[in-house]
C-alpha cells in the first residue's frame, strides 16, 4: 500500500514539479501535492482524505472560474502548511506525548471537515443566487426633443440612478441583468450616461441591446439625433456580457449557472427577430454547456403572454419574427426553464411554454416604473417586483401621462379611452396580482440536469 502511495505520489511531484511561473495555477497545484507528498511519508491513512480532496478540487476546476479555483486552493494550501508544521514537530521530537498526538487527531479531524465543508458547498454553488433585472431605462439626457410624456425622458436618469441606489442596497446579491433599451435612441451621450450609472452598482452587471440601443433614423425616416450603431453599442458595453465585437454573448456570472445574451433587434424596425448565424452559434454554446443550468435574455418576447396579447394584430411588434426557431432550440435543451425579455413596458407576468417559462419585464421609465429580484435556489426560481424609488409627485405625473400618452399600440383594442377602458388598460399595466411568483424548474432541479 505504502509502495503504491508512494508511487502515486511521485508521479504527481513529476508531473507538477517544474512550474516556471509561481503565481501560477499549476504552481498553487504543485504546492499542494508537496503537501499531500509530505503527508504521506507521515502517514499512510491521511492520504485517503487528501485524495479525496485533491478530487475534490478537480471536480471544482472543471465547475469553477479560475479565479474562485486559485483562492480555494490557496485557502487549502495555507491551512496544509499550518497542519503540516505542528505535526512535522510532533513526528521529529523524541518527547511526543499521547497528549500531543490526540491534539493532532483534533487538527487533522478539523481540517478534514473544513475541506468537506469548503467543498461541499461550493459544489451546489448555483444554490441561492440571486440577482436583479432592470428594463427598458432609455436614459434620455436632456436636449432638444426630450420631454416627459408615456416614456419619461425627463426623469429617466433621476429614475435609473434610482433604481441603481436601491439595488445597492439588496443583500448577497450576486449580479443584475439589463434588458435593453437603455437609451433613447443610442445617442453617445446617453451612451456615456448609462455607462456611468451602471458603473455605481456594486456587482457585476450584463446587457443585452434593445431596439433603441442603436440610431433610429431608419425608423423614422427623418433627420433625429444622432445615435450610435449596435456595433458601437456593443464596444462601450464590454466586460457587461460582450466579449470581443460580437453581438451576443454567454456567460457564467456565478459558478453552475450560464447566461446567454441575445440580440433580437432588426435595423430599421420596433420589431424583432432570431438570425441564423445566431441560432448556430446558440446551438453550439448550448451544446458544449449542456450540464449548466442556463437563463437566455431577449430584447423582444417569444410568445404572447397574456390572451389579450394573443388576440390583437396591432401588438405583434412586442413579438420576434422566427421565433419558433428559438422555441425548437430551447425545446432540445432540458437546462434552460427561463427566458426573460423586456420591450413591452408592461410590469413582471409570464406564460409557461413547453415547461418554459418565459417572462416580462417593467421599464424603468415608464408608468408603472419597477424592477425585479430573482432568487434562483436548487428547485425554483422566485421573483418579487420593486416600485423605483421617487417622490409621490413624480409618480402621480407618470401615471398621469400614462394615461394621457398612452395610445396607439401601447393599447389594447378593448382598452379605450372610458373608464372601463381606463381600468383594464391599468390593471393590464399593472400586473399587481404577478408582484411575487414562483417557477420549478423543467428538470425538476438542478441536480437531474
Ligand atoms: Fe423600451
Ligand atoms: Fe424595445
Amino acid at each position: 500500500m505504502l509502495t503504491s502511495v508512494n508511487i502515486f505520489s511521485f508521479f504527481f511531484q513529476r508531473r507538477f514539479c517544474p512550474c516556471s511561473d509561481h503565481s501560477s495555477f499549476r504552481h498553487l497545484l504543485h504546492l499542494h501535492i508537496n503537501c499531500i507528498s509530505f503527508e504521506i511519508r507521515k502517514q499512510v491513512s491521511f492520504f485517503a482524505e487528501q485524495f479525496s480532496c485533491f478530487l475534490n478540487i478537480l471536480y471544482t476546476c472543471y465547475k469553477k472560474t479560475q479565479s474562485e479555483i486559485l483562492d480555494r486552493f490557496y485557502f487549502i494550501v495555507k491551512i496544509n502548511e499550518i497542519y503540516f508544521t505542528g505535526g512535522a514537530d510532533y513526528f521529529s521530537s523524541p518527547g511526543g506525548t499521547l497528549k500531543k498526538f490526540m491534539t493532532d487527531i483534533s487538527k487533522k479531524l478539523l481540517l478534514i471537515l473544513l475541506i468537506l465543508f469548503l467543498f461541499q458547498t461550493n459544489c451546489n454553488a448555483v444554490d441561492n443566487v440571486k440577482f436583479a433585472v432592470i428594463s427598458d431605462p432609455h436614459v434620455s439626457m436632456p436636449a432638444d426633443g426630450i420631454t416627459d410624456d408615456f416614456k419619461m425622458g425627463l426623469h429617466s436618469v433621476e429614475f435609473l440612478e434610482n433604481t441603481i441606489k436601491d439595488v445597492n442596497t439588496i443583500e448577497d446579491l450576486d449580479f443584475v441583468i439589463f434588458l435593453g433599451d437603455l437609451t433613447k435612441d443610442g445617442e453617445p451621450w446617453n451612451v456615456d450616461k448609462f455607462s456611468e450609472i451602471m458603473s455605481d452598482l456594486k456587482v457585476p452587471s450584463y446587457v443585452i441591446l434593445g431596439n433603441h440601443d442603436q440610431s433610429v433614423i431608419t425608423q423614422t425616416g427623418k433627420a433625429c439625433l444622432p445615435g450610435v450603431s449596435k456595433e458601437t453599442m456593443v464596444w462601450a458595453l464590454q466586460g457587461h456580457g460582450f466579449n470581443g465585437p460580437s453581438l451576443w454573448w454567454s456567460a457564467d456570472p456565478v459558478p453552475g449557472l450560464h447566461l446567454i445574451g441575445l440580440d433580437t433587434n432588426i435595423l430599421g424596425t420596433w420589431s424583432g427577430t432570431i438570425s441564423d448565424a445566431q441560432l448556430k452559434w446558440l446551438e453550439r454554446d448550448l451544446s458544449s454547456n449542456r450540464d449548466i443550468f442556463t437563463i437566455v435574455l431577449g430584447h423582444h418576447s417569444i410568445i404572447p403572454f397574456s390572451k389579450e396579447e394573443e388576440q390583437t394584430e396591432h401588438w405583434q411588434s412586442f413579438y420576434m419574427e422566427k421565433g419558433e426557431k428559438l422555441l425548437e432550440v430551447f425545446e432540445k435543451y432540458k437546462n434552460i426553464s427561463f427566458y426573460l425579455s423586456g420591450h413591452r413596458h408592461v410590469s413582471t407576468r409570464a406564460v409557461e411554454h413547453n415547461g418554459i417559462y418565459h417572462i416580462v419585464h417593467p421599464s424603468t421609465s415608464t408608468y408603472p416604473m419597477r424592477y425585479t429580484i430573482y432568487e434562483l435556489t436548487e428547485e425554483y426560481l422566485t421573483y418579487e417586483v420593486k416600485n423605483v424609488p421617487m417622490d409621490k409627485e413624480t409618480w402621480e405625473l407618470a401615471k398621469k401621462n400614462f394615461f394621457t400618452f398612452g395610445t396607439g399600440f401601447w393599447r389594447g383594442t378593448d382598452m379605450t379611452d372610458t373608464s372601463e377602458g381606463n381600468k383594464k388598460y391599468l390593471d393590464y399595466y399593472e400586473s399587481n396580482e404577478t408582484l411575487k411568483a414562483k417557477f420549478p424548474l423543467r428538470s425538476g432541479n438542478i441536480k437531474g440536469l
